[in-house]
Order: C-alpha cells, then sequence, then structure tokens
C-alpha cells in the first residue's frame, strides 16, 4: 500500500511514519525539510511547502497513493488547495482534527455528534502563529476542506485529544518529568481529576488501521476518562525519575484557589484546567472500530526513556511554553500551606 503522509517528521506524523513503515507499507513523506531528517529507512522525502501550487503540483506528479495522511493541516485556504490538487493523485484520505473543533470542549462533554465551531472552508488567517482562540474554528475549517474535495465516502477525520508520548515537542509531559526531576515540593492540581491523553504510538496504529481498512468518518481518540487521573500521571513520573519518597513532596492545592491566584491553565501547570468538562470525550465510536489506549504510565516511562536516549524534541516555536516559574511555584506552596496547613 502506497501511502503520502503531509508532515511526517515532527511527533505524530514522525511516529505515525515509523508504524507504517514497520507495517511494511510504502511511504512518502512532503514537508519543506526544516524538520529532522533521521525518518526511517525507506522512507521516500518529498521536498516542498505546501503552501507552495507548484510544490503541490510536483507532488501530486509522484503519485499516485493509496491514501494520503495530513498530519500537518491547520489553514483551511491551505489545506483547500492541498487537497483539491491531491485529489486525483490519491484514493483515501485521512486529516487529523483536534478536541478544539468542538464548541463546547472543555466545558461540556463531547463526542461526534456535539456543536462544531464555524468553520470557513477558504479561511487564510494571514498568520501562522498558533492561537488557542482561532485553532479550532481553523481545523473545522480543513475538515470541511477536505471534504469539498474528497466526499464523505474518501475523507477520514480524527480528533485527537491531547496527545503525548516520545517526540513530542510542545512540552507538557516533559515539563512535568523535568519538574519531578528538579525534586522538592511540587505545587500540583486536582489528583482525583480522570484525564484523557493518548499516547501517539496508539493514535498512529489506530490511523493506520482505519486507513488500512478504508473508512471513511469521524472518530474522537481518547482513552476513556476513568482510566487514569491526573494524580496516576505524577506518580509516574515519580517513579521513572527516581524514588519519590526521597525527592518529591507533591502538595495537591485546590484548582478554585489555583485560579484565585492567578495561575495559567493548561500552560502554567500543564495539562491542568479547572473546566467542568476537560476531559469527557467521548471515544466509544473508535474503540468498538478497534481503538486500544496503554496506561499512561507507560507513556510516561517511554517519554522519559526517549529523552535519555539522545531523543530531543525538535526546535519548535511552542517548546518552552509551559511551565510555572520556580520562585512563583515556592511562593504559592508557601501561602497554601499557610492558609490550609492540614494539606
Ligand atoms: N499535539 C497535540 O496534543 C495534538 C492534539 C490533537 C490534535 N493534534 C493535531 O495533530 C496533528 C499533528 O501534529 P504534529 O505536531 O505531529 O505536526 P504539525 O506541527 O502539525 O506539522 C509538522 C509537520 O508538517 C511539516 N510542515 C509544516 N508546515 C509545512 C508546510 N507549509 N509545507 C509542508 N510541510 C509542512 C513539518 O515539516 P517541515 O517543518 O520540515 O516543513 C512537519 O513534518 C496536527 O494537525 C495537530 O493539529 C495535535
Amino acid at each position: 500500500m502506497r501511502v503520502l503522509v503531509l508532515g511526517g517528521s515532527w511527533f505524530v506524523g514522525r511516529v505515525l511514519v515509523e508504524r507504517a513503515v514497520g507495517q511494511g507499507l510504502d511511504v512518502t513523506v512532503f514537508n519543506r525539510g526544516r524538520s529532522p531528517v533521521d525518518l526511517p529507512t525507506g522512507v521516500r522525502r518529498v521536498v516542498g511547502d505546501r503552501e507552495s501550487p507548484s510544490d503541490l503540483v510536483a507532488l501530486a506528479k509522484e503519485g499516485p497513493w493509496d491514501a494520503a495522511i495530513d498530519v500537518s493541516g491547520s489553514v483551511p485556504a491551505v489545506v483547500a488547495r492541498s487537497a483539491k490538487i491531491l485529489a486525483p493523485a490519491v484514493g483515501h484520505y485521512t486529516f487529523v482534527s483536534t478536541i478544539s473543533a468542538y464548541r463546547d470542549w472543555p466545558h461540556a462533554a463531547v463526542d461526534e455528534g456535539s456543536a462544531l465551531w464555524d468553520g470557513d472552508p477558504g479561511l487564510d488567517p494571514g498568520t501562522r502563529r498558533w492561537d488557542p482562540d482561532t485553532y479550532g474554528p481553523l481545523k473545522v475549517g480543513c475538515e470541511i476542506a477536505c471534504g469539498n474535495a474528497f466526499g464523505s465516502d474518501r475523507l477520514l477525520v480524527l480528533r485527537p485529544h491531547v496527545v503525548l508520548g516520545p517526540y513530542e515537542y510542545v512540552g507538557r509531559l516533559q515539563w512535568w518529568l523535568d519538574r519531578v526531576r528538579r525534586g522538592g515540593r511540587i505545587l500540583v492540581p486536582a489528583p482525583d481529576r480522570g484525564i484523557q491523553p493518548v499516547d501517539v504510538r496508539d493514535l498512529s496504529d489506530f490511523l493506520l488501521e482505519r486507513v488500512r481498512d478504508g473508512d471513511a468518518g469521524v472518530y474522537n481518540v481518547a482513552p476513556n476518562n476513568d482510566e487514569a487521573t491526573f494524580g496516576d500521571m505524577l506518580t509516574a513520573c515519580a517513579d521513572v525519575v527516581g524514588p519519590a519518597d526521597k525527592r518529591v513532596r507533591f502538595v495537591w492545592a485546590d484548582e478554585d484557589w489555583l485560579v484565585e491566584q492567578g495561575v495559567t491553565q493548561w500552560t502554567e501547570l500543564p495539562l491542568w484546567r479547572n473546566a467542568a468538562a476537560p476531559w469527557s470525550m467521548s471515544a466509544e465510536r473508535a474503540r468498538a472500530a478497534g481503538l486500544r489506549c496503554r496506561p499512561i504510565a507507560e507513556t510516561v516511562a517511554d517519554t522519559w526513556a526517549w529523552l535519555h536516549s539522545g531523543g530531543r524534541p525538535v526546535d519548535h516555536e511552542r517548546f518552552g511554553e509551559h511551565g510555572i516559574a520556580p520562585d512563583r511555584e515556592q511562593e504559592l506552596i508557601r501561602r497554601w500551606l499557610t492558609e490550609h496547613p492540614q494539606s
């Protein structure tokens, strides 16, 4: 089976390509060549910019492919153009979207039938900077653009929750691992909150299985929200980094109190959000179709192992946007323990 991956050299795409090659697929990647070149043996790399129509026309001539997987689309007008130019050379198209496509996330539980943001398939916002306020509507516009080019019977859309694991460059889990490595008293929220990050390898395997089946439609991709808690993730961090009782004391602070102190959700304490339903995505449809999710402890351990085997996130503009400053963290811990001496 011949597969084209649009992207393919960072994080989700990089792991997807590795798994695809492991399954014997014939893989071509298309990217600008700014990202690492340590692709698995046998992968063909076509260098080009998906914003350039002439690069896309040249790419289409390298086909045909049984399937294309778009892991790098975030601007509707650009995705629309790529999909239109590639459609004659591609049998089946997968677009990797996001939980942020849902209008009510993180305030209400979501399944595939939940309301989406309004999306404009022709929109180009001009800037390419990632913006949490426009990310969801732009991805919806991309989904519509893909549907316009491929129709509902040739298009698979996946909407994953947060993705973690080796090659991750946003740095969410890596920040927690590093924070635990530094030891001492660590400010942490909501030990009992269920969380649903999906391991990049599980996402990739599910995607490839659906592609091999020529499946169409929409799937949310996440573990069940009763499989792991925030506390489980941090305990797993302590387990891989070193003996927790000697190095680390988790100080669990009340979520509303953290908000009152002005702690920035999602970034200062990565993966924490004090909304009603940040981790209430239903992925029943995917599970029924074969999605299997490994335990969070395995994701944590393998990310740590990857980092310590020479693995390094690519130099990405978003790496480093996470984490609380050490002085501020310790000041908040002192304040919390003074106000709540029993905790
Ligand atoms: N991270 C998460 O937690 C999460 C959660 C849900 C969904 N998602 C979705 O998952 C998808 C995959 O994310 P990702 O982090 O693996 O990849 P990404 O950052 O969306 O894309 C990076 C890849 O695309 C290539 N690329 C970027 N701009 C290009 C251009 N103009 N022309 C050609 N190639 C280009 C890059 O290589 P070059 O720089 O060399 O061109 C690289 O291979 C994204 O669509 C994201 O929305 C992510």
